[in-house]
């Protein structure tokens, strides 16, 4: 066995979701008034309008979007947001991906929609130019698991007829995002903020609100889902008057993240983070021959799920490799996704600091040449 490097990430905490908590984060740290009282009471929806201020604040958010919590985490939101929206024209469903992939399942299957589907293989992107948005679009802001991402969001017109459908789950809080070109975008606390899974953030731009109070899909909508009262839009949601009962110990944990987002700079403290993790990383796979981007194209490259090829490297090869590390506590949960070829996946989001991604690259070796010597 080769030597073990002398030093460990101090905190080895990579996984792509739930991702590593805020530096600064403990439990003793969380309000708890909140906590076992009535979300309707004046404590809880306070809490939860703050936590939806919070999130309008550091995103940027501008007034004509709404934002709200719902529940089913990431997945809940999109799929929400699909049930109550599509069928009213053609749908177009971008797969790059395993959750873009999973969108178009959906979709297909089980909204019995006869999308059109623009594919690309993990690293790659579809055309985007060629999108026809005469359709309602849907796609992944940031392929978690190719570690491909949309550049921006110029490829969208504003003068759109279809409504463009975000996954932004692992985008948002990283990236800019223009809103104006956003009609609905959903993402889970889970991710960049390190907070808890469970709830969905759901964004609407109000052309979606027009939609929901305009259409009324053919298929019946669980309760969870109904963001539709009487023909107008159930706008307590976006007030905290959520749909049935949240978490608030995640809601309080959202706000702790939230918090602190706002103490390192708000957006540009968040995206400064990630990128810095991201360009340490890169400058590990840079210096190492069998290391590589799965991500082809640089500026598609993903700043926060980096998804990296290992040379040679089988599904077994990557478990060991990942194992090995996990044993030695130097790096948790960076094998690739179960969908995604071979190879390891680094969160680089802003909750990571960048001197445990710098103590990663030695480990990655130690772990190459413990393998290799095998
Ligand atoms: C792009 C994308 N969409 C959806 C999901 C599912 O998220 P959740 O488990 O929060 O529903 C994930 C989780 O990793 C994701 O990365």
């Amino acid at each position: 066995m080769t030597d073990k490097p002398a030093a460990k990430p101090a905190r080895p905490f990579f996984s792509s979701g739930p991702c590593a908590k805020a530096p600064t984060f403990s439990p003793e740290k969380l309000s708890l008034e909140s906590l076992g009282r009535s979300h309707r009471a004046k404590i809880g929806k306070q809490r939860l309008q703050y936590c939806i201020d919070l999130m309008r604040e550091v995103l940027g958010l501008p007034e004509t979007h709404r934002i709200g919590i719902v529940p089913g985490s990431d997945t809940g939101a999109f799929e929400m947001a699909m049930w109550t929206m599509l069928g009213a024209r053609g749908v177009t469903a971008l797969a790059w991906e395993s959750f873009g992939e999973g969108w178009v399942t959906d979709a297909v299957k089980q909204l019995k929609l006869e999308p059109n589907v623009m594919r690309a293989d993990y690293g790659q992107l579809p055309d985007l130019d060629k999108v026809d948005w005469s359709d309602d679009v849907l796609f992944t802001w940031n392929g978690t698991t190719s570690g491909v991402r949309v550049p921006d969001a110029e490829w969208i017109p504003a003068d759109r007829e279809g409504l463009s459908f975000a996954d932004a789950t692992s985008a948002v809080f990283a990236y800019d995002i223009d809103w104006s070109k956003i009609d609905v975008a959903t993402f889970s606390w889970q991710k960049v903020l390190g907070g808890e899974g469970g709830h969905g953030v759901l964004i609407l731009g109000p052309r979606a609100v027009e939609r929901l109070e305009s259409y009324t899909p053919s298929w019946p909508l669980p309760k969870v889902f109904r963001l539709v009262s009487k023909g107008k839009l159930a706008e307590g949601v976006f007030k905290g008057e959520t749909i049935n009962t949240p978490s608030m110990l995640a809601v309080e944990d959202a706000i702790f993240a939230l918090e602190w987002a706002k103490e390192i700079g708000g957006l540009e403290g968040l995206k400064a983070r990630s990128d810095a993790n991201a360009a340490a990383l890169d400058k590990i796979v840079q210096d190492r021959s069998w290391l590589s981007h799965l991500a082809a194209d640089e500026a598609t490259r993903s700043k926060t799920s980096v998804c990296l090829s290992v040379e040679g490297a089988d599904a077994d090869f990557i478990k060991q490799f990942a194992g090995l590390l996990e044993k030695e506590g130097a790096a948790y949960d960076i094998a690739g996704y179960r969908d995604a070829p071979p190879g390891l996946r680094i969160w680089c989001g802003a909750t990571v600091n960048v001197e445990d991604i710098e103590a990663l690259g030695p480990w990655l070796d130690w772990a190459w040449a413990s393998l290799k010597a095998a």
